[in-house]
């Protein structure tokens, strides 16, 4: 079996198309670390649920369409497996000092650094969130969800594969402890955290588990796009497979939000209700009201921003200039892919007042990343309102500003409102409440979160999807809980 073969091989431990049976070095080494994930996974994934049957995908090749099986199997059975999307023939590097140059297959000596702390840190999201989620399945509103729950957290411990094969292979005793290091921290632990702020917040409610995958699983999306562009071509080939697997995770935050929101406005029209800021009269109705979406979309929407750093980084310009992360979409940009004169236009804090400044565009990488990130994230946002608008409700969901509630980079130590408003800290203080969820919106969500595990039927709170995965009839039996 070749590195450029598209097969998987199912004949060693673990399902692989870089011919793992023939590297006698990398396998033994992964099947030493494979008991220790399967502690990990057993202590740390899913809660209750690690004896069902769940009806998952499983990657088995790397071909475009059939890429994917679907089928039962229980989570600690499922075959996490090592994929690179295929090589590509004469493959240069796309950016950077080293335009035009071929991608390296080996690590260079002076981009080990850097390589291996960008995998670290891509490596470290990955079993984090499986975390962070691990005890909604207690809680999920639907046999549906619940299975979509299973296959995300099933496909980011597989992403935490992909990223400890890299560091196996190519960075040697490093590498290993690295590997090893990935399986040690914990979310949200205060001797071990996980290595980025938003990986170590709870995820206490399925509300908030659908802004997680909108929002912060996007924030994966974008960093994946731009390692896909990496000269070092075992990285790009690993991200690009892994983006396949991602696009199903921003849909389940897209159509979870989709759904909560159709559910409030459903339930809204039907009681004659017209003002989304009735609370009183909303909840009662078993809906969450859109001023609590907002607030939590408020939440996650700045703590996922600060995933993409300052806005000015040496670190960034250093990254692209040496050729290992490209930008979203960097084939697409016309322009002379190195930056060594180009500007970009930042949002600063100048004299107390923010506006766009025009600085180098190599620095400002991040900020063009996470610009990229807002607008797309936008996309989102405009579906969900036309629900609200379709329905008669005169509401409208948001981005919040980015200089609001954050704690990286440019507006880190001032206060703002959503709408970009600056305050004093006594004022933040008073209004902050409006912005983000309180004690009461939680309290609210966490009797809203009992589990509804009869086929085919859905919690109060969130309507049905439009399309069953895999077309299957309404009440499938997603999950098989031998209730
Ligand atoms: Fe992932
Ligand atoms: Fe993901």
């Amino acid at each position: 079996m070749t590195a450029e073969s598209t097969q998987v091989s199912y004949d060693t431990l673990i399902p692989n198309n870089v011919g793992l049976s023939s590297d006698r070095r990398v396998l033994k080494g992964l099947e030493q670390w494979h008991p220790e994930f399967l502690n990990w996974w057993h202590d740390m994934g899913p809660d209750g649920f690690q004896h069902v049957p769940v009806y998952l995908r499983t990657a088995v090749s790397v071909d475009r369409d059939g890429w994917a099986q679907f089928g039962y199997v229980k989570m600690p059975d499922y075959r996490w497996g090592v994929l690179l999307a295929p090589r590509i023939e004469g493959r240069t590097i796309g950016f950077g000092h080293y335009l035009g140059e071929p991608v390296w297959q080996e690590v260079p000596g002076e981009q080990r650094a850097a390589l291996r702390r960008l995998i670290v840190i891509q490596g470290d999201t990955e079993p984090a969130s499986v975390e962070q989620q691990r005890h909604l399945g207690k809680t999920a509103p639907s046999l549906y969800d619940l299975r979509n729950l299973f296959q995300v957290n099933v496909e980011e411990a597989r992403h935490l594969w992909a990223m400890v094969y890299l560091l196996h292979k190519y960075f040697g005793r490093d590498g290993r402890e690295e590997a090893q290091e990935l399986l040690r921290r914990r979310s949200g632990d205060s001797n071990s955290p996980r290595l980025l702020g938003a990986f170590n917040e709870a995820t206490p409610d399925w509300l908030s588990y659908f802004m997680f995958t909108f929002f912060t699983d996007r924030d994966g999306k974008m960093q994946l796009e731009s390692l896909a562009q990496s000269g070092f071509d075992p990285l790009a080939r690993t991200t690009r497979f892994m983006l396949t697997e991602e696009a199903h995770h921003m849909f389940i935050g897209q159509t979870g939000i989709a759904r909560i929101v159709k559910s409030t406005c459903l339930a809204m029209r039907k009681n004659d209700l017209h003002d989304p800021y009735d609370v009183e009269r909303i909840r009662p109705l078993g809906v969450i009201d859109l001023p609590t979406v907002q607030r939590k979309l408020n939440f996650h929407f700045s703590v996922s921003l600060d995933l993409f750093g300052s806005e000015i980084s040496t670190n960034a310009a250093g990254f692209f200039d040496s050729g290992i992360k490209g930008r979203y979409r960097e084939n697409g940009i016309e322009d002379d892919h190195q930056l060594v004169t180009a500007t970009y236009s930042v949002l600063k804090l100048e004299q107390g007042h923010i506006g766009s400044v025009d600085t180098a565009a190599l620095p400002a990488l991040n900020a063009r990343l996470r610009d990229d990130y807002v607008r797309e994230c936008a996309r989102g946002v405009d579906r969900w309102n036309t629900i609200i608008r379709k329905a008669g409700i005169p509401f409208t969901l948001f981005l919040p500003h980015v200089a609001f509630s954050r704690t990286v980079g440019e507006f880190a130590d001032i206060h703002a409102t959503p709408q970009g408003h600056i305050l004093t800290d006594d004022e933040w203080h008073q209004q902050k409440h409006r912005f983000l969820p309180t004690a009461d919106d939680e309290a609210y969500l966490n009797s809203l979160m009992i589990s509804v595990f009869e086929p085919g039927e859905f919690a109060s709170w969130i309507a049905p999807p439009g399309n069953p995965i895999d077309n299957k009839s309404a009440n499938f039996k997603y999950v098989r809980l031998n209730r």
